[in-house]
């Protein structure tokens, strides 16, 4: 199996400051190409032949949600590209912004002339002072060719907050409120910020649109599997010889990623699983290797592919000690709009420090999965809701990890 490249189709060979390397690469050609296009058949060659869906984590199709924003006739429509990228073991969009700054920028004028945005933002994690500094001089070398005609682009620094990496908490942070979520629907084409149409989209979506237009909507939709066609990045981390980032089509297998690209568990221990998706997904195991990473197929062997992270564990590890560390994750992260999240997370965090010292007890457990059915349905957003996907998945495969962390006399 090889990669193939079309969001990191320049990285590595074009230097990310220099707009006529881009240009020369063949950068711009899908701007002036899409601008030629009828703006609701462009729409519709992404939606109904590409078939792209956004590689944030939800894989909701992009054409649609233009669609809407598109068909709504509002004045003022606005483009969040969403650069937060907080979820740990994930730094994808990092590359991709590190390395080919412009395929960002052109695919968001693309989608802007699309859905007739002004307006539009890249809201970069505050961490990233090399993307945000790459971004803001090839937005300013854009303006200078005058590649954006009456489009601004605004490259704002997000303060690393996680729930800011959720669009509608996003467009809060925009307006200069809290970063807290929003109450859904509407939905942020119909009422997103400043209460007008607003297209969220991920940085991986935004860098594939100018190589679908160059190449045709038809190209990109035979590319990998049926319904997520196309490629996923996939960057890798934990206890794998190769900690890589890689973009590979839609139908190679997690064991492709992992034992072509990864190199396999390090040190020549044995896998002992995967946390695919994020802290928010449950874990994979070695059985299941042979499951392409669409998002479709993922969702079927109940994993989730969520943005692309491969956190491999080996077999010494204990995954107790695992869920401790993403539990201290959500206690930090949780925004404190609602009160299941808030305290939910404060003491699940608690609980599981007590299991991973070796404390833990059976009345532990229940009480903490009976937590996680409240959180689930009361949360306020996704964040609360999955914040135990992962301890209920590591409950019913690795049951023998738990009674290892139990109290002896428990
Ligand atoms: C807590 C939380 C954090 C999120 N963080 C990110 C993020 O860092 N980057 C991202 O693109 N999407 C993130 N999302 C998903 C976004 O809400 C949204 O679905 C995505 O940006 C849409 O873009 P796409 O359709 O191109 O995937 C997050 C969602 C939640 C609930």
């Amino acid at each position: 199996m090889n990669e193939v490249r079309i969001a990191l189709r320049n990285v590595g060979h074009i230097d990310p400051m220099s707009i006529d390397e881009y240009i020369q690469a063949g950068g711009y050609e899908a701007l002036k190409k899409a601008r030629k296009m009828d703006r609701g058949g462009l729409i519709e060659t992404i939606e109904e032949t590409s078939r792209l869906r956004g590689r944030g984590g939800a894989a909701f199709p992009t054409g649609k949600k233009w669609s809407s924003a598109y068909k709504n006739d509002s004045e003022v429509k606005y483009i969040v590209c969403n650069a937060d990228e907080g979820e740990p073991g994930t730094y994808k969009d990092r590359v991709i912004m590190e390395g080919d700054p412009h395929t960002v920028i052109e695919g968001i004028l693309i989608g802007a002339y699309a859905v007739g945005a002004k307006e539009c933002f890249i809201y970069v994690r505050g961490e990233y002072e090399n993307s945000i500094k790459l971004l803001r001089n090839a937005v300013k070398q854009a303006e200078e060719k005058g590649l954006c005609g009456d489009t601004v682009i605004k490259v704002v620094s997000g303060a690393g907050a996680y729930v800011c990496g959720e669009g509608t908490a996003i467009v809060n942070s925009l307006e200069g409120v809290r970063g807290e979520p929003r109450l859904k629907p509407p939905s942020m084409a119909v009422a997103g910020l400043h209460k007008k149409p607003t297209i969220v989209n991920n940085v991986e979506t935004f860098a594939v649109i100018p190589e679908i237009i160059t190449k045709g909507a038809d190209w990109f939709g035979a590319i990998g599997s049926e319904k997520y066609p196309g490629t996923k990045l996939m960057c890798m981390s934990g206890d794998v010889e190769n900690k890589v980032c890689v973009e590979v089509p839609t139908n190679a297998t997690l064991r492709d990623v992992v034992e072509g690209f990864g190199g396999g568990v390090a040190n020549g221990k044995k896998l002992k699983a995967i946390q695919l998706g994020g802290s928010s997904c449950g874990f994979v195991t070695p059985d299941q290797l042979d499951t392409p990473i669409d998002f479709d197929s993922i969702r079927a062997i109940g994993a989730s592919l969520g943005s692309g992270a491969v956190y491999v564990i080996d077999e010494s590890r204990n995954i107790v000690d695992i869920l401790a560390e993403i539990a201290k994750f959500y206690r930090h992260e949780s925004c404190g709009k609602c009160s299941p999240c808030r305290e939910g997370t404060m003491r699940i965090a608690e609980i599981l420090e007590k299991f991973a010292a070796g404390e833990g007890s059976k009345a532990d457990i229940e009480l903490i999965e009976s937590m996680s059915g409240y959180m689930q349905k009361s949360c306020f957003c996704p964040l609360g809701q999955s914040a135990t996907t992962a301890f209920i998945s590591a409950l019913k495969l690795f049951p023998e990890d738990f009674d290892a962390k139990l109290r002896k006399e428990a």
